[in-house]
């Protein structure tokens, strides 16, 4: 196997955020609490457990103070919050979010439709989040959306997704999370987008969030941990998409993840079975097919 891939590797589970966001089915608190544990349980240690953005433009993520509250909170575990600004970095850290992550973009057009500035205001406006989290001890991760194409403005050249990175990255993000939010990547473009960024940014600093519209996104994390990437992110069942990228798919499934680890040897902490037992739990809430082929595969 290639010597640059990791021995073991981070999942950032993010299916209560980036997938429950885009249902437009309600979902209640419950189920929302119960899936984290769930997820938790199986032994994920980084989920994503909502948002903390303006309700109006995101309803299914309203309540998550009560879903911060509620969740039985497992020692190792960090909860992380979705903050686009110091109102939303107040809502979190009130209800003792252990992370909070602040999201940007490689794109105007979706810059200004996701949180209605330009990448340079949003920069601005993460500034006093940054200091607020600096003075509470709570981390920051950084996510970059748009990271191969934009639904508005097309393709993203690599280079402004480096500048943007490094932006993030001297403010004082840990990490900076890459996400391809449309889906349209393959390797040969996501590994053109990682040399670019990997140039500035060490790999250490660096995850990869992928969309699967295109049934690229495994094939994706191949080529992101032939570059040394070790921490990815994922969804249960495959939920999700972005409420601003019109026709985007879920995040790679997190079984579907799980498997091929298990298949290159790479370590993670996960168990595969709790994951599925959490995939049908959320599947029958939501009344669908589940989006995970192994969690297919395994329940015929
Ligand atoms: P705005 O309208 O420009 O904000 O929205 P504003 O500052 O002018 O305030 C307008 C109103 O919103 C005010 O209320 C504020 O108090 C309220 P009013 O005075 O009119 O009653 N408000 C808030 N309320 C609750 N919590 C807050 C908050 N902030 C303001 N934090 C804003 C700007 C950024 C708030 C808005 O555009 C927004 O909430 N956007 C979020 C969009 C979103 O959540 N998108 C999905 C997540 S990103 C994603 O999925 C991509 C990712 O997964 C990576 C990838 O795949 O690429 C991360
Ligand atoms: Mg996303």
């Amino acid at each position: 196997m290639d010597t640059n891939i990791p021995s073991s590797v981070r999942i950032v589970e993010v299916g209560p955020r980036d997938g429950l966001q885009n249902e437009k089915q309600p979902i209640d608190i419950a189920t929302r609490v119960q899936l984290i544990n769930m997820l938790s349980a199986a032994g994920l240690n980084t989920i994503e457990a909502g948002s903390f953005v303006n309700p109006a433009w995101v309803p299914q993520m309203a309540g998550s103070e009560d879903v911060f509250s509620r969740i039985n909170r497992l020692p190792g575990v960090r909860y992380v919050a979705l903050v686009p600004n110091s109102k939303g970095f107040e809502r979190a850290a009130s209800v003792n979010a252990n992370e909070v992550a602040i999201f940007a973009a490689a794109s105007e057009g979706f810059s200004q439709k996701n949180i209605n500035c330009s990448i340079e205001e949003s920069l601005a406006r993460f500034k006093p989040v940054m200091s607020a989290a600096k003075t509470a001890g709570i981390p920051v991760r950084g996510y970059i959306s748009c990271v191969i194409s934009c639904p508005y403005d097309g393709e993203v050249s690599p280079q402004k997704v480096a500048e943007v990175s490094e932006r993030l990255l001297a403010m004082g993000c840990y990490e900076i999370s890459l996400g391809d939010t449309v889906g349209t990547g393959t390797p040969a473009s996501v590994t053109r987008m990682l040399d670019a960024v990997l140039k500035i940014v060490p790999a250490d600093k660096l995850a990869v969030h992928f969309h699967d519209t295109y049934g690229q996104a495994l094939a994706n994390i191949y080529a992101s941990l032939q570059r040394g990437i070790a921490v990815i992110d994922s969804s249960i069942a495959g939920l999700g998409g972005c409420p601003y990228a019109k026709g985007a798919a879920g995040n790679v499934a997190t079984e579907d993840l799980v498997y091929m680890l298990n298949g290159l040897g790479i370590q993670h902490g996960v168990d595969l079975n709790k994951l599925i037992a959490a995939d049908q739990f959320i599947s029958e809430k939501l009344n669908r097919q589940s989006g995970s082929k192994v969690a297919l595969a395994a329940s015929r």
